[in-house]
């Protein structure tokens, strides 16, 4: 029959960093309730000088390497919308801080938060031209808005590493996709700018929409019938989206909507991004290693996957959690990431936000501020110089 295929591994990196919305509430006004229960966000991780996407997915993917060996990994994957260059992929600089072998392809991937699902499913496909491989999959972005826009407070930074293989020993990615891609400006940043430009009502309505294009798709394809599923995970740009994500899909399968359905299937999918905030491509697989580590024993229970990339394209599809999934999580660790980080105020939060490398292309150290292994040393000759601490 078919081999299974899927997530053998799966590590989570973010920040050394955080800002409570607390903090972000007394200083802009707004009543803290609209953003701890409005858009279920608490806290937003904030990246030191010397942390990017790459020293995030470094240090989420080291792990990985550490418990398998590089030897069956031929393709890297780097997913991210954040990129710190325009045409060297952001995944060889990884390839270098873990030493991974020459023999290996690197490439990088692009559409809005999509780009971790697209890197899902092409990793799926190259295992299964050769089963012997394995693919790594890391997703990693940090969400910046402008200050005092309303999307500042949905800001965030963090990276997932997924090691793809025959034989999972964590979850198994099922046939079929629901494919979704529609043309809309609901959220996009210019080459020329480091902050992101959004619609908010414009993006909420793009994204339930997709959500019921995906279902329509996949139930015409023969997919599980939604009572077959146990959870779902969705792209949380803020966890409540999810919350709104899942009373659309209830409501379009003609489902009684009440809170608690609701709660029950998104319900541990949010501990994580509630405390980091949005990190586009990894926010997905984010709620599934918050699902995995909190919830009871979900052995052979399928789960849905709602990734959705504003701009837009969306995808759904199914995944089965393999028995014996709980001797491979890395829980402890996940919720390290989480609780190491250092609470900084206001003013630092800004002066970080405002910060600008100089474009000279001149020599310029970055100071030691990440107590993480790997960092970003500095820049020199417009190229970026980064080193394990
Ligand atoms: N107590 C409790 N709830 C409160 C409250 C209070 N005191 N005050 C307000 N609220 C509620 C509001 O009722 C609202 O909830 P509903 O949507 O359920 O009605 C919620 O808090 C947010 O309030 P507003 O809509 O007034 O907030 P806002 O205008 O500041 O914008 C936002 C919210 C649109 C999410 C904005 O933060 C934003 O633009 N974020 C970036 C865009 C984004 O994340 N879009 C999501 C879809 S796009 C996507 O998924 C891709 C991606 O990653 C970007």
């Amino acid at each position: 029959g078919e081999i299974a295929i899927g997530i053998h591994d799966l590590s989570i990196a973010s920040t050394e960093y955080v800002l409570t919305h607390a903090t972000l509430a007394a200083q802009n006004g707004a009543p803290v309730g609209k953003y701890e229960r409005g858009i279920g966000q608490l806290s937003m991780s904030v990246p030191a000088l010397d942390e990017d996407i790459v020293t995030m997915a470094a240090t989420a993917a080291a792990p990985i390497v550490e418990r398998h060996g590089a030897d069956r990994i031929r393709t890297v994957v780097f997913a991210t919308e954040t990129a710190v260059d325009q045409a060297k992929a952001a995944g060889i600089h990884v390839h270098s801080l873990l030493g991974l072998p020459s023999a290996t392809r690197v490439v990088e991937l692009k559409q809005a938060c999509y780009g971790g699902a697209a890197g899902l499913q092409f990793a799926i496909s190259l295992v299964h031209r050769d089963p012997a491989e394995q693919v790594l999959v890391i997703a990693s972005d940090v969400s910046r808005y402008d200050l005092g826009s309303a999307g500042e407070a949905t800001q965030g930074a963090a990276a997932v590493a997924m090691l793809v293989s025959a034989a999972p020993a964590v979850l198994r990615v099922e046939d079929p996709s629901g494919l979704f891609t529609a043309d809309v400006m609901d959220f996009w940043r210019p080459n020329y700018r480091t902050t992101a430009l959004v619609d908010g009502r414009e993006s909420i309505s793009a994204y339930l929409q997709a959500v019921e294009g995906t279902w329509k798709d996949y139930t015409e394809r023969g997919g599980h019938p939604l009572g077959a599923f146990r959870a779902f995970c969705y792209h949380q740009p803020f966890t409540r989206m999810a919350h709104k994500a899942h009373h659309h899909l209830l409501n379009c399968c003609g489902r009684e909507v009440d809170d608690a359905a609701v709660a029950h299937a998104v319900g541990h999918t949010t501990a994580y991004n509630a405390v980091i905030g949005n990190s586009y491509t990894a926010s997905l697989f984010l709620a599934l290693a918050a699902l995995l580590d909190n919830a009871d024993d979900l052995s052979e229970q399928a789960i849905g996957f709602l990734s959705y990339g504003s701009g837009a394209v969306a995808e759904f599809f199914a995944g089965r959690v393999v028995p014996g999934y709980r001797a491979h999580l890395r829980s402890a660790a996940h919720r390290a990431v989480v609780s190491r980080r250092h609470d900084i105020d206001y003013a630092r939060y800004r002066e970080i936000h405002e910060h600008a490398f100089p474009a000279d292309g001149g020599h310029h150290p970055v100071p030691h501020e990440t107590t993480g292994p790997f960092r970003l040393a500095g820049l020199s000759g417009h190229k970026r110089i980064y080193e394990p601490r």
